[in-house]
């Protein structure tokens, strides 16, 4: 079957329906064309848009894919950036992101940030009194990442630079004026790091990063700010999910006692629930560059790619009665489940899958600890909704918490 033979979208060109809808783009189709692929055009360019595991497999699975042309440039520059291990396929690939599954997953990071964080956010908390979690969580995130990363409070402390880190995530789905600063103030935040790379702690994560050798010589410099800032930007942006942790204990607060004595193994529970319910990264992206066939799908060299993260996470095919919140329902980063892929899929050695999924629970699960066990809060009325069309998501309010005092 080739592409040709899939449901297209009558419109002429999607790129506004996309903005409008956000996470509902794709997964509304595919309801509407019935399937889980249709072709359209986005910024007057032919795509194929897949909402289901077969997707998710095609982009972490197949071969013949590159990441490189298949993001816009904004959002590229913003996120992981030209040079970076996404934008890397084959051995190439896999030499950087062997580094990566080392500092992330082999190595002690999610416990060294999770223990600094937990410490951190709830001192800060406490000295406050009252919060909106969105960004009291990211901005000491930004702290306690920059300091694990190896740099000294030159940079960690400078609260410019943190919110910088803050807005590179959270401006990818916008247009126009803010994110052309966002762009702007990533500049200036490479610049900064280029200069501060001789004062990186010896052994740090980001010392190692810029010693890495490939074909005999160290990465260079503006190579290693982007894979540093490709540790320290998604830390800062685990911040989003930790409001949306305070935001279930708001709504439903009969969580609260339940995770006061969960043991840890339902603490991850919780947070892969969390995982699942939050709207966060909508779709992949990807080329092809060779004629693939996959899943009986004929595709030709040059074929662009969208790939649903969030449709197949709240699909009742997959996930019985989705809208309910869970954590018995047994999805786990340690799995390879492609109905479940908030960070991506597959084998993480191999494909573009997520490095930092165990770093994420570890920070979602100090957060959570900070919330139910090390402070007592109340929450003040609030508007807690969820617009599914504004990409990333979050809670509006941000998850404002006040009369924030030890929990006795
Ligand atoms: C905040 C929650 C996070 C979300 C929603 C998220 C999401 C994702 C997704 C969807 C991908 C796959 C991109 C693709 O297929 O092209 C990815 C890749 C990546 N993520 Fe995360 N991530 C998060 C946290 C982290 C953390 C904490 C780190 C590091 C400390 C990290 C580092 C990376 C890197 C380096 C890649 C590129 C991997 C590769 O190309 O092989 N992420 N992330």
């Amino acid at each position: 079957m080739t592409p040709d033979s899939l449901p297209r979208d009558p419109a002429p060109d999607a790129t506004l329906a996309l903005l409008r809808q956000g996470y509902r783009f794709i997964p509304d189709r595919c309801a509407r064309f019935g399937g889980d692929a249709f072709r359209t055009r986005l910024l007057g360019r032919e795509v194929l848009c897949f909402s289901g595991p077969r997707g998710v497999r095609l982009l972490y699975g197949a071969g013949g894919l590159t990441r490189q042309g298949a993001m816009p440039p904004t959002v590229l520059r913003l996120l992981q950036d030209k040079g970076s291990v996404q934008q890397l396929e084959g051995a190439a690939h896999r030499h950087r992101k062997a580094l990566f599954l080392r500092l992330l997953v082999e190595e002690e990071a999610g416990e060294t940030l999770a223990t600094d964080f937990r410490r951190a956010w709830a001192e800060r908390l406490r000295q406050q009194g009252e919060t909106r979690v969105l960004d009291s969580a990211s901005d000491t995130l930004a702290e306690v990442a920059c300091r694990w990363v190896g740099f000294g409070p030159q940079i960690s402390a400078d609260a410019d630079l943190r919110r910088a880190l803050y807005l590179m995530s959270a401006r990818t789905g916008s247009v126009g004026p803010r994110v052309l600063m966002a762009l702007l103030r990533r500049r200036r935040v490479e610049r900064r790091l280029a200069r501060a790379l001789d004062t990186l702690a010896p052994g740090s994560p980001g010392h190692r990063i810029a010693r890495f050798a490939e074909d005999g010589r160290p990465l260079p410099p503006e190579v290693a700010v982007v894979e540093i800032l490709n540790l320290l930007r998604p830390i800062v942006a685990v911040g989003r999910y930790i409001a949306f942790a305070a935001r279930i204990l708001v709504v439903e607060p009969r969580w609260i006692p339940w995770l006061r004595a969960a043991e840890d193994p339902e603490l991850e529970a919780f947070c892969e629930e969390l995982r699942r319910t939050s709207p966060f990264f909508p779709m992949t992206a990807a080329l092809t560059t060779r004629p693939v066939r996959h899943e009986g799908l004929d595709l030709p060299e040059g074929q662009w790619l969208l790939a649903d993260l969030w449709g197949p996470m709240q699909a009742a095919s997959a996930f019985a009665r989705p809208e309910d919140f869970d954590p018995a329902r047994g999805q786990s980063w340690r799995g390879q489940d492609s109905a479940f892929a908030p960070q991506g899929a597959g084998d993480l050695a191999s494909t573009h899958r997520c490095p930092g999924e165990k770093v994420t629970l570890a920070l979602m699960a100090a957060g959570l600890k900070v919330l139910c066990r090390d402070l007592d809060w109340h929450a003040p009325p609030q508007d807690l909704s969820v617009a599914l069309n504004r990409v990333p998501a979050r809670p509006e309010s941000g998850v404002i918490l006040s009369g924030i005092t030890p929990r006795a």
